[in-house]
């Protein structure tokens, strides 16, 4: 029996700012933006739509085909949590109308959690295969204005059905792991945005690949060039370049540029339009791979280098299943990814600095973002979510 990806949906917030208007109020070459670091919009949240909504958009679709009483655990990924102590898939629970039998767990470990998540999900269902897993990884990045990091904001989230005999890509039980406390980028409780060591962060990004790649060695037969394309962390698209550079020349693998676009390029077509949304960044590329890749994918290995700051990491592989084009969601995504709108730089810095009021008081949200779930309110410390 394999255990897998059976189904894969994501969401993005409807506004977004292309970085040639940061480029010009920053006073930087904007070839800084689309070439150096690889990235040509970034995704900002409407202030009535937050990690919940997002998620509860992006596994909408999925619950309405399976229907909400066959999913038995929710697991839900994030670093840019909500609550301290109430998990976000419980709202989500709610709002897809979730069994009241059903599981629900939040996870964090920086950007690597729903690659925690999904082998936990392979694990329940290959205890118990009549079972569906939904993982959801939800986040919204934030840097403060005026730092490197700022042109790698974005927000995303990503929903996975994990079953028996998958229908989109079966994922191998052999894994490697690589965990080391390092301060490369990190968010205390009292802070908003990310605080980051940016080139020290690229460094250990990539020595972690090499440690997760040897250890994965150890444990698996597959070498190199077994595998066709490989899915990065994408803190930024130019990162999986550079990682993948990295990695074909630990293995004396020569690679050449008609290569390197062969094996990385279709994953990171959404990403370089959306920024980075964290957990969910990885998969999202997995979903630009399987959407955009002009090739037959049926049997063909893929390699996912999973990274969350501080840091964990996971190198594991998968197969593409035969007939996975017929169960994607490429036309939805792809419509939802056209009717997004482009904010001025102004507009963006009222979407930055929305404040989550801390007063206990009455806040309604008027409506701006465009997905069926949205934040109404926060009132008396309670976020009210609603289906529109
Ligand atoms: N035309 C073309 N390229 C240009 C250019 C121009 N006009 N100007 C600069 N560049 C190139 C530079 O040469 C450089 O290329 P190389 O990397 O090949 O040297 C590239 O653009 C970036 O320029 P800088 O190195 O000067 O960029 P920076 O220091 O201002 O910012 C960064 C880069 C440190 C990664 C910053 O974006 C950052 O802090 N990002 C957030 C942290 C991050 O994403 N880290 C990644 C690993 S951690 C992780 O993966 C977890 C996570 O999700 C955060």
């Amino acid at each position: 029996m394999s255990v897998g990806i059976d189904e894969i949906s994501f969401y993005t917030s409807n506004y977004f700012l292309d970085l040639q208007q940061l480029a010009e109020v920053r006073d930087i070459d904007v070839d800084k933006y689309y070439k150096g670091i690889g990235q040509e919009k970034m995704g900002m949240p409407a202030p009535d739509e937050d990690i919940v909504t997002m998620a509860a958009n992006a596994a909408y679709p999925l619950i309405e085909r399976v229907g909400a009483e066959s999913v038995s655990t929710v697991m839900f990924a994030t670093e840019t949590g909500i609550d301290q102590s109430k998990s976000a898939g419980v709202y989500v629970h709610r709002l897809l109308g979730l069994s009241a039998n059903c599981r629900v767990v939040e996870l964090k470990q920086a950007c690597y959690s729903a690659t925690a998540a999904i082998q936990m999900a392979c694990a329940l269902v290959a205890r118990q295969p009549e079972k569906r897993v939904l993982v959801i990884a939800s986040d919204v990045a934030r840097y403060d204005l005026d730092t490197p990091g700022e042109a790698t904001q974005g927000c995303g989230a990503v929903a996975m059905l994990i079953t028996a005999n998958p229908r989109l890509v079966e994922i191998d039980p052999e894994v490697g792991n690589y965990t080391e406390d390092v301060m490369d980028f990190w968010r205390p409780n009292y802070r908003s945005t990310a605080l980051v060591d940016g080139k020290y962060s690229t460094k250990i990004y990539l020595k972690s690949l090499k440690q997760a790649w040897e250890h994965f060695c150890t444990a698996s037969s597959l070498a190199f060039n077994d595998f066709q394309h490989f899915c990065y962390h994408l803190p930024f698209t130019r990162m999986a370049q550079k990682a993948h550079k990295h990695l074909a020349k630990l293995n004396q693998s020569e690679l050449s540029p008609e290569m390197l676009d062969l094996q990385v390029e279709d994953t990171l077509l959404y990403n370089r339009i959306i920024g980075n949304s964290y957990t969910a960044s990885m998969y999202i590329g997995l979903v630009s791979l399987l959407e955009n890749c002009k090739q037959n994918l049926e049997g063909k290995r893929v390699g996912f280098f999973s990274y969350g700051s501080g840091c964990v990491a996971e190198f594991f592989s998968g197969r593409v299943v035969a007939g996975y084009e017929q169960y994607l969601h490429s036309a939805r995504h792809q419509a939802m990814l056209a009717a997004r709108n482009a904010v001025s730089y102004e507009e963006y810095l009222r979407l930055y600095n929305e404040v989550e009021p801390t007063d206990g008081g009455v806040h309604e949200r008027r409506r701006e973002s465009t997905g069926r779930f949205r934040l109404a309110s926060i009132s008396h410390h309670k976020r009210e979510y609603v289906a529109c």
